[in-house]
């Protein structure tokens, strides 16, 4: 499938062992001492993935990022651990980018799991108009990812983003609406002992 230009799908970039040991930190992060939860957004619905966010919390009534999580507990963000931002650094480098990620959101989706179209554009001004990436890593089951244009209404492509895939989308691409519209069950690598998908997104405020 063609993907427009600043989009780069890496298909099963990470080693079996790197999903499991990437996992297996996710897993201890979202079950650690500021936990991840449920964020709800603007208007009050509940969204349908649990989040944590590493480096710099993003608030969803505010759609800001601070550095405690004010909408939820007042918990500040734990650090993004210095391993995963060589992991998604080193990926823009291989899609022919440079980031230089201060912050990571980290999404659990479990089968019923799901995200509607958005943009990503609650970075800083600089960042977006740079053209800075979006660098994607996707652990466990399948997700039906949808890629669409700059507004709204333009039409989606449906890519499967599968375990160990890196998606990046930055330069002309940074500002594509995109989203999560299904989860496919028991799609996971079973190496992995997960049910339901991990993601983080790493962004460079
Ligand atoms: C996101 O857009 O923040 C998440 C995308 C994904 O889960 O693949
Ligand atoms: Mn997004």
């Amino acid at each position: 499938m063609d993907l427009p230009p600043g989009a780069v799908h890496l298909a099963s970039h990470l080693t079996p062992d790197a999903q499991r040991k990437l996992a297996a930190e996710c897993r201890a992060l979202m079950d650690g001492d500021v936990p991840a939860y449920v964020p709800v957004v603007r208007g009050g619905g509940k969204m349908h993935v649990r989040m944590l966010c590493l480096g710099r919390h993003w608030n969803g009534q505010t759609y800001r990022y601070e550095s405690v999580r004010t909408d939820f507990d007042s918990l500040p963000a734990p650090p993004l651990p210095s391993s995963f931002k060589a992991l998604a650094d080193g990926i823009a480098r291989t899609a022919g980018m440079t980031l230089d990620a201060d912050l990571c959101i980290l999404n659990y989706y479990d089968a019923d799991g799901r995200m509607g179209l958005h943009q990503d554009k609650d970075e800083s001004p600089g960042s977006l108009e740079a053209g800075v990436p979006v660098v994607s890593i996707s652990l466990g089951d399948t997700a039906r990812f949808l890629f669409g244009g700059l507004r709204r209404k333009d039409p989606v492509m449906a890519i499967p983003l599968q375990s160990g895939d890196a998606f990046v989308f930055g330069g002309p691409s940074r500002l594509r609406y995109h989203g999560v519209s299904r989860i496919v069950p028991d799609t996971a690598p079973p190496e992995l002992g997960l049910h339901g998908r991990f993601n983080l997104t790493f962004r460079q405020f």
